[in-house]
């Protein structure tokens, strides 16, 4: 009984997070913002700029306003779970597309483009591989394998790939992971390089987390960043972006300057730069919702106008869009609102700030 009552009210404070701003219906062709525009999507493509959601199955398969949602707002898209190890090859040489094909098919077909998201990750990653007991050319064969063919089966229809994602660890050296322990640091090289021979058009992003401008820690990452990426590119290893990750908490979140310092020095490598996998989570304010919903906007404007106003930043992400399928509450256990939409797919105030700002911006990209 007690369990029950406690899922009851889990449920209704979820409702009450989500739901609280009135706009209008999804089913509306338009949606009216501030700045009066039809959409995140013409508001991006009028300066060529990409505007991006992960995506969910469980959202493109069962629900026709996901699909709605996602269409009319974003020109990119990443698969959320459906492109990483585990999901692509379940089984040793038994690859199992199925679930990405029918993201790429579906953003194909309606002029979304497709990041594909992620190719070597310490995470994410299936049992027989992590079981294994591997020798340094087994590791060498199954991680070539695994690029050479995800890439090559998405030739000319994923515009971008997440190579390498959170190389780094928390104190900014290389992290401990499979493939380190068992190739060496050349894994990333080799990694890129595999990847550029499988589809020589397809843009090669490294993916990082938490460099964002907060703290003196962050600036320890952004330097090792800086420097993993500058050795890359002495090496001539072929790389053509960065991303950052920006999984923040309304609580603790980088400010507008920080992100731009951080995203000013990484721009001298000369690369282009996206901020990867946006959300601001609640959970931990204790203030009123409403004063959280508009930190929240506060918080989403600061980052996306830092990448506007740096011009080798041309894409923001957001880690999904509607508060209905976010992992959040999934990995916290508590029901939070991180997106900018909410459960019932209306637009909240950090909507209206993304609009805002992109209606504002006048950087013009190539
Ligand atoms: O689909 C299975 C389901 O069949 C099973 O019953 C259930 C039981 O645990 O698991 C489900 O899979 C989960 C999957 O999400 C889909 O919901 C996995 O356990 C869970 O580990 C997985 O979490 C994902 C996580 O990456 C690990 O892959 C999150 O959804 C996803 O949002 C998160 O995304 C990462 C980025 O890829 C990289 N950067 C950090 C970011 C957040 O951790």
């Amino acid at each position: 009984m007690r369990k029950k009552y406690l899922w009851f009210v889990g449920l209704l404070l979820m409702l009450l997070v989500t739901s609280s701003c009135a706009m209008p219906p999804v089913e509306s062709v338009a949606v009216p913002n501030q700045a009066g525009a039809l959409s995140l999507r013409s508001l991006a493509q009028a300066q060529g700029f990409g505007i991006g959601s992960a995506v969910t199955l469980k959202g493109l398969r069962k629900d026709e306003r996901y699909r709605q949602v996602l269409v009319r707002e974003f020109t990119q898209i990443m698969p959320e779970n459906a492109m990483k190890f585990n999901a692509l090859q379940p089984q040793r040489d038994r690859f199992n597309f199925a679930a990405a094909d029918e993201i790429v098919d579906f953003a194909n077909d309606r002029g979304l483009k497709v990041f594909g998201h992620t190719l070597v990750w310490q995470r994410a990653l299936p049992a027989w591989l992590k079981a294994g007991n591997w020798t340094r050319e087994e590791l060498l064969d199954i991680l070539h394998k695994h690029i050479t063919t995800a890439v090559s089966r998405y030739r000319g229809r994923v515009f971008a790939w997440d190579v390498v994602n959170e190389a780094l660890s928390t104190d900014s050296s290389l992290r401990d992971l499979i493939w380190l322990r068992g190739i060496g640091p050349e894994y990333i090289d080799l990694a890129f390089q595999w990847a550029r021979e499988a589809d020589p058009n397809a843009r090669l992003f490294y993916n990082e987390y938490d460099p964002s401008g907060w703290g003196a820690r962050a600036e320890q990452k952004v330097d090792a960043l800086y420097n993993l990426i500058a050795g890359m590119k002495e090496r001539g290893v072929p790389i053509d972006g960065i991303g950052l990750q920006m999984h923040v908490k309304v609580s603790d979140a980088p400010t507008y300057e920080g992100v731009k310092k951080s995203l000013e020095r990484l721009a001298q490598l000369d690369l282009e730069i996206q901020i990867t996998e946006t959300d601001v989570r609640l959970v931990g304010s204790s203030d009123p919702l409403a004063t959280q919903l508009a930190t929240q906007a506060q918080i989403y404007d600061g980052l996306i106008r830092a990448c506007l106003d740096v011009p080798r930043c041309n894409g923001f992400w957001f880690w999904g869009f509607t508060d209905r399928y976010s992992w959040i509450s999934g990995f916290t256990g508590k029901p939070d609102g991180p997106l900018i939409f909410d459960r019932f797919y209306q637009p909240k105030p950090a909507y209206d700030a993304i609009a805002q700002a992109l209606a504002e911006s006048e950087a013009s990209r190539p």
